[in-house]
């Protein structure tokens, strides 16, 4: 065990956890935490101030490279789904990062907040795979309430002159007491594209979503905010984010969920992705330039009037 920083009862720390991976855990002073593993830069566990775990994670997670890590929060990069000759959801889900050293300064972090820097930079093999440079810079911040926030930045670091477009999510898995009893807001009479009839282009009816089978879609420019309200635990969700246009909503439901090696036949029922994304226009950065993309988590009790701010 190696720890990084320590104030009061704040703490960074490096542990030891499934197979021999490392990842860091984040304690804030009120209790709250965070982990992450180096392995995808990926979140697998946030908890609130009284223990309380908001992220699913699959009892069949397989904690072994090359396969990703099944919940928490997955990063999709440099590309969301499956197009294109690239494995499904990009490598940066699947690659070791290290911590940032150096990272330059982060405008929007104020004090009074705890967070880690970590970086990807390809491998001379992933250069086979995406020949493009690029430094992925992702700083992951819990806030004295619990908040938690992803700010990614990816430059072009190519001499070649050459720009290159990727795709992107952050592909969060929350934790939902069940399914049915769920509801989604801030995407009602969207344009999506639905992934389970071939991405093709539909308009959202009628008021918030809820769930009854499998839903695949991306929902195109949507609000800056989503809220999901969990009526059997009175939680909301709320998803703020910024940079990233679209938002994909996915459950698997019990069909599909048979044909997944990493997840349980009726896990599906209490987990719901709403993943923060920029899918149908993609991002192109010249040699040089950077992107950022942000995603903010927070919880409030279903009945608050804090809901509205
Ligand atoms: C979602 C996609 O984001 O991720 C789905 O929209 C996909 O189509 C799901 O099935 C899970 O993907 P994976 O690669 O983690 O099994």
């Amino acid at each position: 065990m190696n720890e990084m920083s320590t104030s009061e009862q704040r703490s960074v720390e490096v542990v030891k956890a499934i197979n021999g991976l490392e990842k860091v855990v984040l304690r804030e002073i009120h209790g709250s935490s965070v982990e992450v593993y180096f392995y995808g830069a990926h979140v697998t566990s946030w908890k609130n101030e009284h223990g309380e775990e908001l992220l699913f994670l699959s009892s069949k997670a397989i904690f072994k490279p090359p396969k990703p890590i099944r919940g928490g929060i997955p990063i999709c990069f440099p590309q969301f789904s499956n197009l294109g000759s690239l494995e499904a959801h990009g490598f940066a889900r699947n690659r070791l990062w290290t911590f940032d050293d150096n990272p330059p300064p982060f405008p929007a972090d104020a004090t009074n907040k705890i967070f880690i820097d970590l970086i990807l930079r390809p491998t001379k093999e992933d250069l086979k795979l995406w020949p493009h440079s690029f430094e992925y810079r992702l700083r992951i911040t819990l806030g004295p309430r619990a908040d938690l926030m992803l700010t990614s930045r990816i430059r072009n670091t190519s001499t070649d002159g050459k720009p290159f477009t990727f795709t992107f999510a952050y592909h969060t898995y929350f934790s939902v007491s069940d399914i049915s009893e769920v509801r989604v807001e801030g995407l009602e009479t969207l344009d999506y594209l639905d992934n389970c009839q071939k991405r093709e282009r539909f308009t959202e009816q009628g008021d918030s979503i809820t769930f009854e089978s499998e839903v695949d879609k991306i929902y195109l420019s949507t609000p800056t905010k989503i809220t999901i309200m969990d009526h059997e635990k009175k939680r909301t969700f709320s998803i703020r984010k910024d940079g990233l246009p679209d938002a994909v909503v996915w459950n698997p439901w019990d069909k599909k969920a048979r044909t997944m090696a990493d997840f349980g036949d009726d896990e599906y029922k209490h987990m719901l992705c709403v993943e923060a994304a920029a899918v149908e226009k993609p991002i192109t950065l010249k040699p040089g330039e950077e992107w950022r993309g942000r995603q903010e988590l927070s919880t409030v009790p279903s009945s608050s009037k804090q809901l509205d701010s």
